[in-house]
């Protein structure tokens, strides 16, 4: 699945405006610099595929990637806005939040969420209310610990103990939690291998 080219195919800022739902979907949502631009890039192998940028709040628009090709698996990959950017304008963090919120309930084709954790620091609120979020609406997420490549090890440990108990406590939650970098290269071959698994025929 990973072979081939990904290609961009679509930028939505509107519910109302997001493409045909015919390829199953994988979602990356998280705070703002978490890394899923980094992430889908790794993912593909192509550096330059989603913009990656030092400031928070980078990535504005759902951006929809196709990956594959027919009668070898394809899969559509989103790269969503960062939520919990705290310089953001209310009213612009209130659009967000109803448009991460629209998009995960009404996307029938949505099959899993990757919702990525920064490895290096603690789960914020935003965090949790996500999490509830992909609860609520009975969307299997998967927990990705992001930026392994520069937590401590002793810290990294207990990030990974936490999210163990998230896991347990929450059935929305995907078994597997991926630890990765995409500086490193750490946990993108298992990411891939657990995403292809998803993509249609
Ligand atoms: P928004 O689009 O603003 O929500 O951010 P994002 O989650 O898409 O983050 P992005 O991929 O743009 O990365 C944010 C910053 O983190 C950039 O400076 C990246 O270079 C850095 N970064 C991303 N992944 C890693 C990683 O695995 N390790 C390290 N050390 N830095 C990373
Ligand atoms: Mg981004």
């Amino acid at each position: 699945l990973f072979a081939r080219p990904c290609r961009f195919t679509y930028a939505s800022q509107r519910i109302d405006q997001l493409p045909a739902f015919t390829l199953p979907e994988v979602a990356f949502c998280g705070r703002s610099n978490v890394g899923k631009s980094s992430l889908v890039n790794a993912l593909t192998g192509q550096k330059t595929l989603a913009r990656v940028s030092n400031t928070p709040g980078r990535t504005k628009q759902l951006n929809f990637f196709e990956l594959g090709e027919e009668g070898r698996g394809r899969l559509t990959l989103v790269d969503m806005p960062g939520y919990g950017y705290a310089q953001a304008a209310k009213q612009v963090k209130e659009d967000w939040q109803g448009l991460m919120f629209d998009y995960l309930r009404g996307r029938p084709n949505l099959m899993r969420v990757v919702l990525m954790l920064d490895a290096r620091i603690e789960t914020k609120a935003s965090d949790l209310a996500a999490m509830d979020l992909l609860g609520e609406a009975a969307v299997p997420f998967q927990i990705v610990l992001t930026k392994a490549d520069s937590a401590k090890p002793y810290w990294l440990r207990k990030r990974q103990e936490e999210v163990a108990g998230f896991v347990r406590e929450r059935a929305a939650a995907h078994p597997v939690v991926v630890t990765t970098s995409s500086e490193d290269g750490t946990g993108i071959e298992e990411l891939r291998a657990e995403l292809a698994a998803l993509a249609a025929p």
